[in-house]
């Protein structure tokens, strides 16, 4: 088994041998998937909740501005940060209770998000198979209420742990509490920089509960001829459909969709299918989405380079690092992908990536 996914009470021995240290200047290229170069000011790695209360009376802490990063994998630096980057390395995966139907799962938030999933679907668990690969971290799930292939964290999620910042207190947030919505939740709105998520817990399935509602996981097991029996075979499969559209950040800098996909009332699809009659959309729950890096695509934007970096030529919504590029660049190419959308389809996109 990866260290990664060792119980909590398993990891003594490296948090003996560990100690928190604040560094100035640091270089956080390779803390962030654009693999973008920026610097912070304050730095510091924190591994266990012992770190947290010495940190919350650091200096350092108390008179700069805060930023908690996970994975890296959905922000990007467009300049150096003047304040302390926490990184979150709070490791350990416990189960706290189970019955004949379900187990109860607490993760904790520097955990690398796909080890979850595997430690999951490896115990025949079925919940949060349809998000295998995504990248980042535990903690930064309920942010942004990850989701893909037709699930999200909000059909499992049962509550967050998180401390506030400013006072140092830590508080439960139940499911609702959250406020999770696509892409959303309290954390990225009202409570906005005002909590760190350092661990999470979740409730899964012991009984079959695929989730094949995706057309093109559907579509992916029928032409692979595979039938699904456990949740494995699932992740399995978004693994593969992800690694065949998304492009690997170890490999090429991104940070998966940059924008989020839009919504549009019935009247402006109805406008907008005059023009576009093949425009794709998808209905959710009474809201009709549009597939953003269709609109992309159909802007000119697909596969195109701009210097050192560029929008993907398999997902459109992706934008990526071709090597050596600035934060700013990114942001430029982006502001100019936003205003052609704009122009040609007088939608407004927004960006799912978080700018710093
Ligand atoms: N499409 C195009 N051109 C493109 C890309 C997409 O025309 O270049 C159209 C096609 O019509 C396609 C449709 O968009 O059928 C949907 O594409 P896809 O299945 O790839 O999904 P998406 O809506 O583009 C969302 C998530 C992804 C997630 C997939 C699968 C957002 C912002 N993105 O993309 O999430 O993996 O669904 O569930 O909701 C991420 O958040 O980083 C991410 C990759």
């Amino acid at each position: 088994m990866p260290y990664d996914v060792l119980p909590i009470a398993e990891r003594r021995e490296f948090l003996y041998s560990w100690r928190m240290e604040i560094r100035k200047d640091h270089n956080l290229s390779k803390l962030n998937t654009f693999g973008v170069s920026a610097n912070a000011k304050f730095f510091v790695k924190i591994a266990n909740e012992a770190d947290l209360g010495k940190l919350f009376n650091a200096p350092e802490f108390k008179k700069n501005k805060k930023l908690f990063l996970g994975g890296g994998s959905n922000v990007l630096f467009t300049k150096d940060f003047d304040g302390l980057v926490i990184l979150n390395k709070l490791k350990g995966i416990e189960v706290l209770s189970e019955d004949s139907e379900s187990v109860i799962i607490r993760c904790m938030g520097g955990e690398i998000w796909h080890d979850l999933v595997v430690f999951t679907v490896e115990r025949g668990l079925w919940g949060i198979e349809n998000l295998a690969l995504i990248p980042g971290t535990v903690g930064a799930a309920p942010m942004q209420n990850i989701g893909a292939y037709g699930a999200d964290l909000k059909n499992t999620l049962l509550n967050v742990e998180a401390f506030e910042i400013s006072t140092g207190q830590k508080k439960i947030f139940t499911k609702e509490e959250c406020e999770l919505g696509y892409r959303d939740s309290i954390f990225k709105n009202k409570l906005k920089d005002r909590y760190f998520i350092f661990a999470i817990t979740l409730k899964l399935s012991k009984k079959e509960k695929k989730n094949l509602t995706y057309k093109v996981l559907q579509e992916h097991l029928e032409k692979n001829k595979i039938k699904v029996k456990n949740s494995k075979h699932i992740s399995d499969a978004v693994v593969d459909i992800r690694r065949s559209k998304l492009p690997d950040p170890k490999v090429i800098g991104n940070a998966g969709s940059f924008f989020k996909n839009v919504f549009v009332k019935p009247a402006e699809l109805k406008k907008l299918q005059e023009t576009y009659p093949d425009i794709p959309y998808f209905e959710e729950d009474e809201i009709i989405k549009i597939p953003t890096g269709w609109l992309i695509e159909q802007a000119g934007w697909k596969g195109k380079k701009a210097g050192n970096v560029g929008v993907h030529e398999k997902q459109a919504l992706v934008l990526v690092n071709h090597g050596g590029a600035k934060g700013e660049e990114i942001l430029i190419l982006a502001n100019k992908i936003i205003a052609d959308v704009k122009e040609k389809f007088g939608l407004e996109l927004m960006p799912e990536v978080n700018l710093i």
